[in-house]
């Protein structure tokens, strides 16, 4: 920050997991083995809503080398779930989705667990099901749960029937907005179900010891609530669970939470062995936590000199078979919905919906791709009906600093008018279709930083080493290395003296887990804690040692200084462990929640953004005349992240979530049919490789926020949510052609092309 130069943070320094990542050495969850272990598969449902009339599992058990198999009549009736208690560990008697876990087998070897799972009899008396989220909020619908007016729930939300959760965000009167506007249009954009396509697999294994602990090895971001959530399933006090992350291949929300985790323990205590489960691509596909399908009315009213005066809009959320972050990842839709700008009348009203189709989830921004781009492509065509280009009319609504948000919180450190300009300045909007086919478009957003606390342990070793121990996991994202260098940076070291211990519930100190693009900000401020703790008690130890003022003491260059006295910190370290317990400290950070309008929300679980953010996407591309292929030839990501800590990590946030992005965009759908998942394989599940990625421009704003570390903002969510709007202006431009529904593939732009021909 200005007036002061850092030594280690903000800088372009290699990741401290990175050589073992690349040489391929690092131990991930799914790598992991323990001698003796037996290996675990999962019987999944055939069926998208039924009865399960009978289950014989007998010729299962007879295999050779079948060790357990397990129903949910050997285990007990334990419901869990994250809003509302609705699922269990093996289907209860009624199957809600097809894919749908019914009963698991331990084995010797893969192959005969796969074999066992296979003898398992069935036989199902199917239930009228109901696929379709507005069909599930009709009366008469099939009810996903008939008993969902007994199960435990989150009291934030209002439930009923198929809904499992409504929530609602605004103030002033829509009606006089509307009343009063010049012009008012009305666009319905529908999303798909995307996977959070991480490379490595879900994997646990579970062992349990002599005193009736089990053990957990996997690859959790979330390493304390998997614990609570495995206590739960396993009718145990949290105090016999312990999680160990060895490593983690990614995650974008779809290991918040139990994946195999439960299945693994639940095995290995009944084998009396280790337990190993890991998922297929199949499995991957039918049952994980996937972003949810949407559909986004959007009703805008807006005055003749182009100002936004009211909108009223409604998300529907497809949860599929059980609710998970469903119901809140529908609240926070409204927040996307209504920035990044000013309207003097909102009325925005979210419903999260049971049908029989696989669980969804959170995934990176939760709700942000979905409703960014019903209103940043609403934002285009309103521009375009008005006659005003879509970066003027954009500027002339966003939020200024010191204005409130919808939820009445007052923003500040706003930078959207910064980030829209730069973005625009680096495709070059003065020429928005420079070629035939060819044209560029914009999108801009807002994020937050999600809060929760964190708390670090620091030690500085007798040779001058740092040992950070965080409950937070490396993800994949750099967010630790970036907190080691502001430790460092804290305490006068370099960061190749920072060595990172292993999370593990049982020594780590707690932490609110690797989500919501909070990791590098809480843990960076705990550290910052840490060690203004280990400077106070470095201060007491040589000011006693050296007979000075405590305030004369200071830490400089891996040295402790007072006058002319010198001592190396490692020297100090040493002297601490002679004299005392050596220089270890705790830190802990949470962020403040703002002040808000409570009259603004009902029933909304997350009424007010922590330290938000704001960026700005564009994108010039060039549409097939005749086939409607995409080629991206440019792609410009302008991010306000209010202070860099390592801008290597956070261009590489940005790449990956524009990928991301991208193949939500144009290729990316869990494609379901009557209940079934039609393409459960990563051939038709079509992500995007490196071939398919344009090179991204990364232009990193700094405008510092007020409680970061430095200033820093939350980065990692924020990346993968304009890219829908951005692409699907620049295709309108390009191609004359508006499609309103994701993925925008090629045949929809061609098909709308024909069918335009055709009138
Ligand atoms: Mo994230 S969806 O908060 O891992």
């Amino acid at each position: 920050m200005s007036g002061y130069q850092h030594r280690v943070a903000g800088k372009r320094l290699n990741r401290l997991d990175g050589i073992g990542k690349v040489t391929g050495k690092h131990v991930y969850a799914a790598d992991f083995a323990l001698p003796g272990m037996l290996f675990g598969k999962i019987l999944r449902s055939s069926e998208p809503h039924a009865r399960i009339r009978r289950l014989d599992v007998a010729k299962a058990r007879a295999l050779p080398g079948v060790r357990t198999v397990l129903t949910a009549s050997d285990i007990p009736a334990i419901r869990f779930g994250t809003a509302i208690k609705d699922r269990s560990v093996f289907a209860d008697g009624v199957v809600r989705f097809r894919g749908e876990a019914i009963a698991a087998v331990a084995a010797t070897s893969l192959e005969i667990a796969e074999a066992a799972v296979r003898a398992i009899e069935i036989e199902y008396e199917p239930l009228p099901a109901v696929f379709d989220p507005e069909e599930a909020l009709t009366s008469g619908a099939p009810l996903v749960h008939a008993g969902w007016s007994d199960y435990q729930a989150l009291p934030v939300f209002d439930r009923e029937g198929n809904v499992s959760g409504r929530a609602e965000l605004g103030g002033g009167d829509v009606e006089a907005g509307f009343a009063q506007s010049y012009r008012i249009y009305e666009h319905r954009f529908t999303t798909q179900h995307v996977h959070p396509g991480y490379t490595e697999p879900r994997s646990a294994i579970a062992s349990w010891d002599g005193n009736g602990d089990v053990i957990v090895w996997c690859n959790t971001q979330l390493p304390f609530d998997m614990k609570n959530m495995l206590a739960e399933v396993l009718d145990l006090p949290a105090s016999k669970v312990r999680v160990i992350v060895p490593g983690i291949g990614g995650g974008f929300g779809g290991k918040l939470r139990v994946g195999v985790e439960h299945f693994a323990a639940w095995l290995a205590r009944a084998s009396k062995r280790p337990v190993k489960v890991m998922t297929t691509s199949e499995e991957e596909l039918t049952d994980a936590y996937p972003r949810q399908p949407t559909i986004v009315t959007l009703r805008t009213g807006v005055s003749r000199d182009g100002l936004l005066l009211a909108r009223q809009g409604r998300v529907l959320l497809d949860c599929g078979a059980y609710a998970n972050s469903g119901p809140a990842t529908a609240a926070i839709a409204l927040q996307v919905l209504a920035g990044p700008y000013r309207t003097p009348h909102l009325a925005f009203e979210s419903v999260a919906v049971y049908t029989n189709k696989g669980s969804t989830g959170s995934f990176r921004a939760p709700a942000g791709p979905m409703a960014n781009f019903a209103v940043e492509s609403q934002m285009d065509l309103i521009a375009d009906n008005l006659g005003i280009d879509p970066l003027e009319f954009r500027l002339r609504n966003v939020y200024r600093e010191g204005d409130k948000g919808p939820a009445g919180e007052t923003l500040t450190s706003v930078s959207i008018e910064e980030c829209l300009r730069k973005a625009a300045d680096a495709i070059g909007w003065h020429d928005r279709r420079p070629a035939h086919g060819r044209g560029k478009g914009i999108a801009c957003s807002w994020w937050l930083t999600t809060g929760g606390s964190s708390g670090v342990y620091v030690k500085i070793n007798p040779d001058g080493s740092v040992t950070l121990v965080s409950g937070a996991v490396e993800l994949g994202s750099g967010a630790i290395t970036g907190a080691a260098q502001i430790l460092a940076e804290e305490l006068g070291v370099d960061l190749a003296d920072v060595n990172v211990a292993e999370v593990d519930t049982h020594s780590s100190p707690y932490d609110y887990g690797a989500q919501g693009s909070r990791t590098a900000f809480s843990v960076g401020n705990a550290c910052i804690a840490a060690a203004k703790d280990l400077r106070r008690q470095i201060g007491e130890l040589m000011a006693a040692q050296w007979q000075v003022p405590i305030d004369s003491v200071r830490l400089e260059e891996k040295s402790v200084i007072s006058g002319d006295k010198r001592m190396s910190l490692a020297e100090v370290a040493s002297l601490s462990q002679r004299s005392g317990g050596g220089l270890i400290s705790h830190g802990t950070a949470i962020q403040p929640m703002p002040v808000f309008d409570p009259s603004k929300v009902k029933n909304h679980p997350l009424p007010a953004w922590t330290s938000h953010s704001f960026h700005a996407h564009a994108v010039d591309l060039s549409v097939d005349q005749v086939t409607g292929e995409v080629s991206i030839h440019r792609y410009v990501v302008a991010q306000d992240v209010g202070y860099a800590i390592n801008p290597t990590y956070i261009e590489g946030q940005i790449e990956g979530g524009v990928a991301q992005g991208i193949g939500q965009t144009l290729s990316e759908e869990i494609v379901y049919d009557q209940g079934r998942v039609m393409n459960a394989n990563l051939t038709d599940y079509k992500m995007p490789t490196t071939m398919d990625m344009p090179r991204v421009e990364c232009i990193l704003v700094e405008k510092p926020g007020v409680n970061g570390p430095y200033g820093a903002k939350g980065v990692g969510e924020p990346p993968c949510i304009q890219p829908p709007a951005a692409i699907a202006n620049a295709i309108a431009v390009a191609s004359g052609v508006r499609v309103c529904s994701l993925p925008i593939t090629a045949e929809k732009i061609a098909l709308e092309r024909l069918d335009r021909a055709a009138d």
